[in-house]
């Protein structure tokens, strides 16, 4: 039984990871599997919210209640998020969106020839940063996966990209973060921070989403 703390909220999540072409048969990508920001989505339904999820190519089923978007790469994600960001009451950006795409499509199967090739990258919108740059904006939660010095990295990207709170996972160490069960976030906002020590995604899904309530309510 989960209290209904988010009844009459609409909310959106981003999932996963996203896909950019190089040629009709490959892309880059990252490790992303979607179930942190799925354990958001089910938790968020679970709590009373109408949400919209966002989600990038992954193996997982779609939580009950949930309204579930898919995309491929950072571009269609961007779309998909514009489409239906206008009466959202909450925002959070927990997929892995690949900051740069090809410069060039091939369109046709690239064939190898020379012993090295080099790919031209240009970089793609920042999702989280121009939801935030809305008038009015949801409340806007973005996450942040570092490797070394995750304080100094998430607290700037709260500032640059002008969100409401932050939750920064230290995606170097085993068994935590990326295509793991469990994860630990730090989570910052402007005048405080709060540590949420290693446990499985759905457990942690629902903390966050509690720092989210209490912070939506006094900012
Ligand atoms: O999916 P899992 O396997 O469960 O793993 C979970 C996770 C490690 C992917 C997740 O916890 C996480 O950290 N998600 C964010 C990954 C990321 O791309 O972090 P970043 O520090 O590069 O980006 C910062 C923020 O900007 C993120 O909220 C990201 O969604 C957003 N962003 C980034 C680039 C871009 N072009 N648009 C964005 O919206």
């Amino acid at each position: 039984f989960a209290p209904k703390l988010l009844a009459g909220s609409k909310l959106m999540i981003t999932a996963g990871p996203t896909r950019e072409a190089i040629d009709p048969v490959r892309y880059i990508s990252n490790h992303s599997s979607g179930k942190m920001g799925y354990a958001l989505a089910q938790a968020a339904s679970a709590m009373g919210a109408e949400v919209t999820l966002v989600s990038g190519p992954v193996n997982l089923a779609t939580p009950a209640g949930v309204k579930r978007i898919n995309v491929e790469s950072a571009q269609q994600m961007l779309d998909a998020v514009l489409a239906d960001i206008n009466d959202q009451d909450i925002f959070i950006g927990c997929a892995a969106v690949a900051d740069y795409r090809i410069a060039e499509v091939a369109e046709g199967k690239i064939k190898k020839s020379s012993e090295t090739m080099s790919l031209a990258l240009v970089r793609n919108p920042d999702i989280l940063a121009t939801v935030a740059a809305r008038n009015p904006k949801p409340f806007t939660v973005g996450f942040a996966a570092e490797t070394h010095e995750v304080e100094t990295y998430a607290r700037d990207k709260l500032q640059r990209k002008n969100l409401d709170m932050i939750a920064a996972n230290d995606v170097s160490i085993p068994g935590l973060g990326f295509n793991a069960d469990q994860n630990a976030l730090r989570v910052f906002w402007q005048s405080g921070a709060e540590d949420l020590p290693a446990t499985d995604k759905l457990t942690l899904a629902n903390q966050l989403l509690s720092l989210i309530v209490k912070h939506k309510n006094n900012p």
